[in-house]
C-alpha cells in the first residue's frame, strides 16, 4: 500500500507498507519502504523505519535512495545493500484479525477511488469478528457525525436499550426504525456474550441507512434482514422483543390509528403502538422518545390505555445529550406484553453515560425492578 493510514497508528506516515503473513497465520504489516531521492545517505530513513516497528511491529525495513534498494539489520541501525526486498517467510495468504488495521473511517470517506479499492480490498482480508469491530466502531462514530446523527442513537443509549431487555435477548428481535442499526448490533454483542440465538430484523425508510445497516449487518455472524420501507404501514413479523428510537418529534402526513381507537398524528405514539402490534405474548418493548412523551397532554389518553393494557415496567428520563444532534431531554420506555403492574420510574443526572451503561447504578436498579420482582424505587 502506498502510504496508507491506519486506524490503531493515524499519525504513521509511510511510502509503501507491504502486507505479509505472520507465522501464525495472521495477515499484518510486514515490510515498511521509504523512498529517497537526492544526495541524502539510506540512515535518513530510520526514525520513520522506527516508528512503524514499534507502533506496528513490522518485521523487514528497507530505504530505497534514487532507485538502489538498502535493508536495515535488526537494530535498526545499519543498512545494507540488497537487490530488492526479501520475499516474507510464511507467505502472504493470511487473513487480518487485528481491527486497528483497517483503514480509519475518516479517510474512508471521499478519498480517491484508488484508495477506496485499497480500502475494500484490505476489509475483503478481514476476519468476521475484526471486521464486525470495524463497523461497530464506525456506526458509534455516525452518531457524532452532522449529517448522519439523525439515522444513528448514541452508543451509550444502545447499551442501556439492549441491557433494559435483560434476559429476552432471544428469538426474533425487531427495530422498526432502525437507522444505521445500532440497537440490533448491541443486541448481537450481548446475543453473542450470553450464548443465545437471535434473528434480527430491521426497517427503515431512508436507504442510505439501510445500505450502512447492511453492510454491518453483514458481518454480524447472526442471522439479518434489513429492509427499506414504511414501518407505520408495511407488514412486520411478530416477534420476540423490540428495541427502538423513532424519528424524534415528527408529526405524520395522514392520522394513524392507535390500538385504543383513537388516531394521531404524532410519530411517537404511532410507533410505540407499532412495537405493540409486534409483540408476542410476554414479549418485550423497550424504546428511546422524546422526554415529552410521558407528560405531553395529546398523548394523555394512550398513555392511560398502555397502564391499564400493558405492563410498564419502567420509564427512565435522560437528561440532553443522549439524542446525537440535538438538546432536548428524552426518555427510555421498556413495555411488555403483559398484564399491568408497577412501575419503575427513575432519572439519570449529568452522569447518565455511567448510570445507564451494563453495571451503572441506575441500570442496575431499573433492572431490579423489571425482571426482579423487587419493589419498584420512587
Ligand atoms: C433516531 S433514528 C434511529 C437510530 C437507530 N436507533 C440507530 O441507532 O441507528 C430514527 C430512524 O427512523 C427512520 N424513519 C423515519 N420515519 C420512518 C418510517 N415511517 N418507517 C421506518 N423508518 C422511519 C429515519 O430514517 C431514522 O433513521
Amino acid at each position: 500500500m502506498r502510504e496508507p493510514v491506519l486506524r490503531g497508528a493515524p499519525r504513521l506516515k509511510a511510502d509503501v507498507v507491504a502486507w505479509a503473513s505472520n507465522s501464525d497465520g495472521e495477515l499484518v504489516p510486514w515490510a515498511v519502504v521509504e523512498v529517497k531521492r537526492g544526495s541524502i545517505a539510506p540512515l535518513a530513513a530510520v526514525p520513520t523505519l522506527n516508528a512503524f516497528r514499534e507502533n506496528l511491529g513490522t518485521a523487514d525495513h528497507y530505504a530505497v535512495v534514487n532507485g538502489d534498494w538498502y535493508k536495515a539489520d535488526r537494530a535498526l541501525q545499519a543498512l545494507e545493500r540488497v537487490d530488492g526486498p526479501t520475499p516474507p517467510p510464511h507467505g502472504a495468504d493470511g487473513i487480518i484479525r487485528d481491527a486497528d488495521l483497517a483503514p480509519p473511517v475518516g479517510h474512508r470517506l471521499g478519498e480517491s477511488a484508488v484508495e477506496r479499492i485499497t480500502e475494500a480490498y484490505l476489509l475483503s482480508l478481514m476476519s468476521r469478528e475484526a471486521l464486525w469491530d470495524v463497523r461497530r466502531r464506525d456506526v458509534a462514530a455516525l452518531s457524532r457525525h452532522r449529517r448522519w446523527s439523525e439515522h444513528a442513537s448514541h452508543p451509550v443509549i444502545a447499551e442501556a436499550v439492549t441491557g433494559l431487555l435483560g434476559a429476552r435477548i432471544e428469538g426474533d428481535i425487531l427495530d422498526p426504525f432502525c437507522g444505521s442499526g445500532a440497537f440490533l448490533w448491541s443486541v448481537a454483542d450481548r446475543a453473542a456474550q450470553g450464548g443465545t440465538s437471535v434473528r434480527l430484523h430491521g426497517r427503515d425508510i431512508n436507504e442510505q441507512a439501510v445500505e450502512i445497516a447492511r453492510t454491518v449487518g453483514d458481518s454480524a455472524g447472526v442471522s439479518v434482514d434489513i429492509r427499506v420501507g414504511n414501518a407505520l404501514m408495511d407488514d412486520l413479523l411478530m416477534v420476540d422483543a423490540v428495541v427502538s428510537a423513532p424519528p424524534f418529534g415528527l408529526r405524520l402526513y395522514e392520522p394513524h390509528q392507535l390500538l385504543n381507537g383513537s388516531t394521531t398524528v404524532e410519530m411517537e405514539p404511532a410507533a410505540v403502538d407499532v412495537a405493540l402490534r409486534h409483540l408476542k405474548p410476554e414479549g418485550r418493548a423497550v424504546l428511546h422518545l422524546m422526554g415529552s412523551f410521558t407528560s405531553r397532554k395529546s398523548v394523555g389518553q394512550y398513555r392511560a390505555f398502555l397502564a391499564e393494557n400493558y405492563r410498564i415496567a419502567a420509564v427512565i428520563g435522560c437528561p440532553p445529550g443522549a439524542v446525537p444532534g440535538t438538546n432536548v431531554a428524552s426518555t427510555l420506555l421498556v413495555l411488555d406484553n403483559a398484564a399491568p403492574g408497577k412501575t419503575f420510574a427513575g432519572q439519570a443526572g449529568e452522569d447518565w453515560a455511567t448510570q445507564l451503561l451494563p453495571g451503572g447504578a441506575l441500570l442496575e436498579a431499573a433492572m431490579a425492578h423489571i425482571d426482579g420482582d423487587l419493589d419498584p424505587r420512587p
